[in-house]
């Protein structure tokens, strides 16, 4: 294990020198490739003898200063280079293998085309450099490569030149006008087929809109490009942002380490979130591109226009990014599902997250890899802070902060605290408690409890918070938490709703002239994210699905009563007594499915009940056999009361045209053939029949609950018919990886061997090991320890060849502690097996040495 030091938030200094401009020249050409950097280098800190460039992997043939050869030394991972110089010209030619590179970052091959990826600190294996986010360039960028083999030669800004040179080569010369980090930089020179489209922007600029996707993919490019032209509407609706290039392009690889990546004016996308027609992709794969293609597009302010000063800062722009991509899913469909969806990522994998070994703040104090927090915690728990802020502001004030944001630091590189002190001044509201969100980490509890006085007609809440230690942090404060409220009177009636300041380890709410004690729908919204703890009783709860205002407070409300009800039964088992199942809750279920003015996609919602992995969250330690038992047992029970209803219900949605009908006939199919194996007659007829991709895998993964010869069947017709389209194939590698039963890890090996699956793609990996590790959890956890072999033995393959993506699928792993002794030991042992690897990466190393810890 090379040395590893964590880097501290506190150590922060401004570099002591910068980079205004740089020439890079590419010469394309296999195993050779080679890059000609050249640097206008400028010293801000006059006491500053050395330059300290970083780098990783790199062969130099040569450095110049000002054009004569200069001395420098290579120091693990930096080159040093000693001058008094106040500023110079640097040149570095570095030679590099992009073929050889299956860690896909800095300059490597998807699929016979060159692509980079240069967050976060990727661009240090292209050349060395002041790699890091407060040192802003203007680029300009010359590639050069064989004219037949890569026909489009792409980089950022604007295309500025291009020439022929003879023996089939040929250049083209970018550049980006817009200063930026050299996280920013992308290129990709490659053979696509190119989809075109513009768009008029409010002050009635055109930009030319172009989106790159492999060879005889184009039909399938038309979701991405009309995300795309909405998105760039609504950010000038929404948030009077208007784009700045007079080109945006996207092109789509197949190796790819995460979703999309914002490189100025040239996104690179995972062909995830470019790829879409009806046959080969769901609803939620439309839905999905829609999300991402606005995610990367909104960052062109939020992020690149105005940056990050320092990586611990990354939710700076990744928090606020997704907050305004789930504003733009939200406006442009329905706000309630976008909003349970959002719950739910942090509710089984944000609470999961800062409950084990690599509990942070979305502003981490320390860190060892940067792409290791690149987190649900900094992306999304960041998301529900900047909403907070949204909460407490109201949408004017948070335009008001947003503008005032923008105003102070279009051009810079700045933090956190930058962001929320626009916040503050643009709208005279107090955020110095609020700010401890960003340095606190862990799921705060809320407790609440109520009592009410018939005498005095009031009704009383006390509410106290308390934030349980974490490993990186053993003292908590007090948060500035936003509790919004509604109080329901017995017929119905909403009698207030509000949002309140909980800022106090303990304080009370006391509402007056309440003629009846109300049933209050607590923390409408998720309005921070917290765990709530409210005794609520079974008629609350479904008095709340029934009256609550608030769509999602419906679900919420059903969500608890299945989850109260699946924990009831899990202390029968453990008091070796029968299960029950209280009459109420099904008929409740059933009121649902007879309410046909609800809407169809939150009702679908309701029917996916709280899953194990979400039931696990809720509880510290967890006896998973009993809580799997209680759960089927309970979903059973529901399905055949409610069984004529979810036939009926199925039929009546079975040649409906939309979304909604397809989501919600889904769920009722997966609850009929819970319940019983009479039902796979629908599920086989909803295959045959199926004119699109939600409704074949719909009835597939409905019948993939259980192992038959149905599945079988239908799994094998899926893939003869799907064998030449690879995200196709993912869904079917998902589909085995998530089939339960006790030797899944048996017919999961022989996959690996599969054509269709491969260790050097991400997206395979994730499909099949991914999926089986986080989505899986009965047969991942089989008490003999074979899961975690095979999770094992497949992170020690990618330690070597793709460390991120190793350090990515390994987190159930390191979620130990929510099991029993026997799991514990053998999951440590596993953990333990990983620490001792000669080459561990620092990836893999700082997640397993803290997991040990
Ligand atoms: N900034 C990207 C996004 O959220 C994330 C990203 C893409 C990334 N590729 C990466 C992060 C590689 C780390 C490493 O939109
Ligand atoms: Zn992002």
């Amino acid at each position: 294990m090379a040395q590893v030091k964590a880097k501290y938030l506190k150590d922060y200094r401004a570099p002591d020198h910068t980079i205004t401009q740089v020439d890079l020249s590419f010469v394309l050409d296999g195993a050779n490739t080679q890059v000609t950097a050249v640097s206008q280098v400028r010293r801000v800190n006059d006491t500053a003898k050395t330059l300290v460039l970083d780098g990783e992997s790199l062969t130099v043939s040569q450095l110049l200063v000002n054009g004569q050869a200069h001395e420098y030394r290579e120091v693990e991972g930096q080159l040093h280079l000693d001058t008094d110089l106040a500023s110079f010209e640097l040149t570095i030619v570095t030679q590099l293998d992009p073929q050889a590179n299956l860690a896909l970052e800095g300059l490597y091959m998807s699929d016979g085309a060159y692509c980079t990826q240069c967050e976060a600190e990727g661009f240090r294996r292209i050349t060395y450099f002041l790699d890091r986010p407060d040192v802003l360039a203007v680029y300009s960028v010359r590639i050069e490569a064989d004219k037949a083999a890569f026909p489009y030669l792409l980089s950022n800004g604007n295309r500025v030149d291009s020439g022929d040179l003879g023996n089939g080569r040929h250049f083209v010369c970018w550049q980006d006008p817009f200063p930026k980090p050299a996280y920013l930089f992308a290129l990709v020179a490659g053979d696509f087929d190119l989809l075109s489209d513009s768009f008029t922007t409010k002050s009635g600029r055109e930009v030319a809109l172009q989106v790159f996707v492999d060879k005889g993919n184009l039909h399938k490019a038309h979701h991405a490009m009309l995300s795309l032209k909405k998105s760039m509407a609504w950010d000038e609706s929404r948030f009077d942002l208007e784009y700045d290039l007079d080109i945006y392009m996207i092109v789509a690889v197949d190796f790819f380490n995460m979703g999309a990546m914002e490189n100025k004016g040239l996104n690179v996308f995972n062909t995830k979130y470019v790829l879409a027609d009806k046959d080969s992709a769901t609803d939620e794969d439309y839905h999905g591109i829609e999300s991402v293609v606005g995610h990367e597009y909104f960052h062109n302010w939020t992020g690149n226009r105005v940056t990050c000063r320092d990586w611990f800062q990354l939710s700076l722009k990744e928090g606020l990014t997704v907050f305004r991509d789930q504003e733009f899913s939200s406006d442009m469909g329905s706000r309630a599902v976008n909003r349970i969806h959002a719950i739910k990522v942090i509710k089984n994998q944000q609470f999961a997250e800062d409950s084990g070994p690599m509990a942070h703040a979305i502003r981490p104090d320390s860190v060892i890899e940067m792409n290791n927090f690149y987190t649900v915690t900094v992306y999304n728990k960041g998301a529900e802070v900047i909403r907070m802020m949204h909460t407490l502001l109201g949408e004017q004030g948070f335009q008001a902060g947003m503008k005032c944001y923008f105003e102070r630091h279009d051009g810079q590189a700045v933090t956190c605290d930058d962001f929320v002190a626009a916040m503050e001044d643009a709208s005279g509201v107090d955020l110095s408690q609020f700010r401890r969100w960003y340095s606190q980490s862990g799921t705060p509890e809320l407790t609440i409890l109520e009592a009410y006085d018939a005498d005095k007609q009031a009704y009383r809440l006390t509410v106290s918070q308390h934030t349980p230690a974490t490993p990186d942090q053993s003292e908590k404060l007090p948060l500035h938490i936003p509790l919004d409220l509604e109080l329901i009177a017995s017929d119905g009636r909403s009698l207030l709703s509000q949002v309140f300041s909980v800022t106090e380890t303990e304080q009370e709410l006391v509402f007056s002239e309440m003629a009846e004690r109300p049933v209050p729908s607590l923390l409408q919204n998720f309005s921070a994210p917290v765990r709530l703890k409210f005794d609520y009783s079974v008629e609350q709860l479904i008095h709340l699905m029934r009256y609550a205002s608030s769509e999602v407070a419906k679900w919420e409300a059903s969500a608890a009563l299945f989850s109260q009800a699946v924990w009831g039964n899990v202390e029968h088992l453990k008091a070796q007594q029968s299960m029950y199942v209280d009459p109420r809750l099904v008929d409740a279920v059933k009121g649902l499915l007879l309410d046909e003015a609800l809407d169809k996609a939150l009702l679908a919602e309701v029917l996916n009940f709280p899953s194990l992995n979400t039931l696990v969250e809720q509880v510290g330690q967890v006896d998973l056999d009993a809580l799997a038992a209680a759960r089927e047992f309970l979903i059973e029970e529901i399905a055949s009361g409610c069984e004529d209803e979810l036939v009926a219900r199925y039929r009546e949605l079975a040649s409906q045209d939309d979304a909604g009908a397809r989501a919600l006939k889904n769920a009722c199919l997966t609850l009929l053939l819970q319940m019983s194996d009479a039902h796979q007659v629908l599920a086989q007829r909803q295959y045959e029949q199926a004119n699109n991709m939600t409704d074949s895998l719909g009835a597939l993964a409905a019948l993939n609950q259980e192992a038959s010869q149905l599945r079988d069947s239908l799994l094998s017709d899926f893939q003869q018919k799907w064998a030449d389209t690879p995200l196709v194939m993912d869904k079917w590698l998902t589909l085995h990886a998530c089939c339960p039963g006790e030797d899944r890890v048996t017919a999961l090996r022989e996959l690996t061997l599969h054509s269709a699956f491969s260790f050097s793609n991400p997206n395979r990996v994730r499909s099949l090991i991914g999926a089986f590790a986080a989505a899986n959890p009965l047969s991942f956890h089989q008490p003999d320890g074979s899961g975690y072999r095979f999770l094992t033995e497949a992170i020690i393959k990618l330690n070597t060849l793709n460390p991120q993506v190793a350090a990515r699928i390994i987190t159930p792993l390191i979620q130990f502690k929510k099991f029993d002794e026997q799991r514990q030991k053998l999951m440590r042992a596993a953990l333990e097996e990983i620490l001792a690897l000669p080459d561990l990466s620092k990836d893999l190393y700082e997640k397993v040495s803290k997991a040990l810890a």
